[in-house]
């Protein structure tokens, strides 16, 4: 590598053009999936006040407390490259209040986020998310609707051999009681934890489910579940889900340790795995927050939502997918000045048709020409020199068969049209 060369962030990547087909063709079907669902796309900023992330997603989450991208402005202002969608579409209903006009709100948004995590396989510092909130209802068929479409969408894009995690973490009912047990067994089991559930047994103990450490891990295979705890409002939201999820035959495996690493969560929590990607194996992860508007200053309002991790689902289709280049349809090789502007005409015109044409911009001879054409795998190669616009006729060849046909210039942009089915 030259020293003088300034390269990428560590953890931040470059998606390249062969990969962005798959991501376009991800993000395009994640439209169509959410639009019959009636979700429309709401765009929030990359950037909010770092208060709208340590009160939405809880002070003593990793993501506030060691993963945020915070930065003081000139103002003294602490900002926040935003760590995830939801905190910030919650800040937009609440500003616009649209709840107003239409009680349930569906919102979708695409884009960056960014969290100081250690990258490695499927984790990075700024990564996509494809996130989904729905705003204004309590019930269980709300949550069986939005786990629905979260299948539809790997569905739809040929992924149907995901594991869908299914929890209740209960509610500000009944979860301290729960909290309290767990407490309670972790209590003289402090020195098997690792150091981050030493401190977390005691302020935040759900948090410990989440911890990979072996140690930890095998700590809490004995440990309480909420299931045990669950009230009864909780319990009959729980079941209904179930069997609204059974009746579609959406396929689901109860997971009592599925705590997710945002506190704003209470009842159904959901992530959908994949045994594809070693450690970083989910590929979706969402639930209830019933909590947050209110939280965040706005009315008592009930939501629930996902996020999906576009790399790693990126990273799935590629398994099986070859991403492909596209190649251009036609390239004219304009030999001499007078065909170099009399064809810059035609390509403008072929171009407004939705034809794909290539040029050469140096206007070199026809050897290099016809290797440039070679290079960006160009359909057919339409040749134009001072003899071919003196006799009408151009020489058009086909670079997969080698085929070579005589064609009139005078209508050749029809011509084309016609040839290259436009
Ligand atoms: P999350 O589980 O933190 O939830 O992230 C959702 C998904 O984003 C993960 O399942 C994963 O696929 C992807 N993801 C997270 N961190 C990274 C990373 N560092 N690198 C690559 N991919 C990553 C949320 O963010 C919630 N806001 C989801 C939600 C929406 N809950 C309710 N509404």
């Amino acid at each position: 590598m030259n020293e003088n060369e300034i390269t990428s962030i560590k953890g931040f990547r470059d998606i390249l053009p062969e990969e962005v087909g798959i991501w376009q063709r991800l993000e395009a079907e994640s439209r169509k999936v959410f639009e019959v669902f009636g979700f429309q796309e709401i765009k929030t900023p990359i950037l909010e006040k770092t208060e709208l992330f340590s009160r939405g997603i809880g002070e003593d989450t990793d993501i506030v407390a060691k993963e945020m991208y915070s930065f003081t402005d000139i103002k003294g202002r602490s900002l926040t490259m935003r760590p995830e969608a939801t905190a910030s579409v919650t800040r937009a209903y609440i500003q616009h209040r649209p709840y107003q006009k239409y009680p349930v709100q569906k919102l979708y948004s695409i884009g960056p986020m960014f969290r100081r995590e250690r990258p490695q396989k499927g984790r990075f510092r700024q990564f996509y998310q494809i996130n989904a909130e729905m705003f204004g209802d309590p019930g269980p068929k709300s949550d069986a609707d939005i786990i629905l479409m979260a299948i539809s969408l790997f569905e739809s894009v040929g992924l149907g051999d995901l594991t869908l995690n299914l929890n209740s973490l209960g509610c500000p009912g009944c979860r301290p009681s729960f909290k309290e047990h767990l407490r309670g067994y972790l209590a003289d089991k402090t020195p098997l934890l690792c150091e981050d559930c030493r401190r977390r047994a005691d302020t935040n103990p759900l948090r410990v489910f989440d911890c990979k450490i072996p140690s930890c891990k095998e700590v809490v295979t004995a440990a309480p579940t909420i299931a045990d705890f669950l009230c009864q409002e909780c319990r009959g939201h729980f079941e209904s889900l179930q069997d609204y999820l059974n009746g579609s035959d959406i396929r689901f495996v109860l997971n009592s340790q599925l705590v997710r690493g945002l506190d704003y969560y209470n009842r159904t929590t959901f992530e959908v795995q994949t045994e594809r990607l070693g450690a970083q194996n989910a590929v979706a992860g969402g639930g209830r927050y019933d909590g947050l508007v209110k939280l965040l200053g706005g009315p008592d309002h009930p939501a629930i939502g996902f996020a999906v991790g576009v790399e790693r689902v990126v990273a799935l289709l590629e398994d099986r997918e070859t991403p492909a280049l596209k190649n251009p349809d036609l390239f004219i090789a304009a030999l001499g000045e007078k065909a170099d502007r009399v064809s810059f005409k035609w390509i403008d015109a072929l171009r407004k048709a939705g034809i794909w044409v290539e040029l050469d911009y140096a206007a070199k001879g026809l050897k290099a020409q016809m290797k440039k054409a070679g290079r960006l795998g160009a359909g057919r190669v339409l040749i134009v020199g001072e003899n071919e616009l003196e006799a009408g006729k151009g020489i058009l060849r086909d670079m997969v068969t080698t085929e070579q046909v005589e064609v009139d210039l005078k209508e050749i942009v029809e011509t084309l049209k016609g040839i290259l089915g436009r």
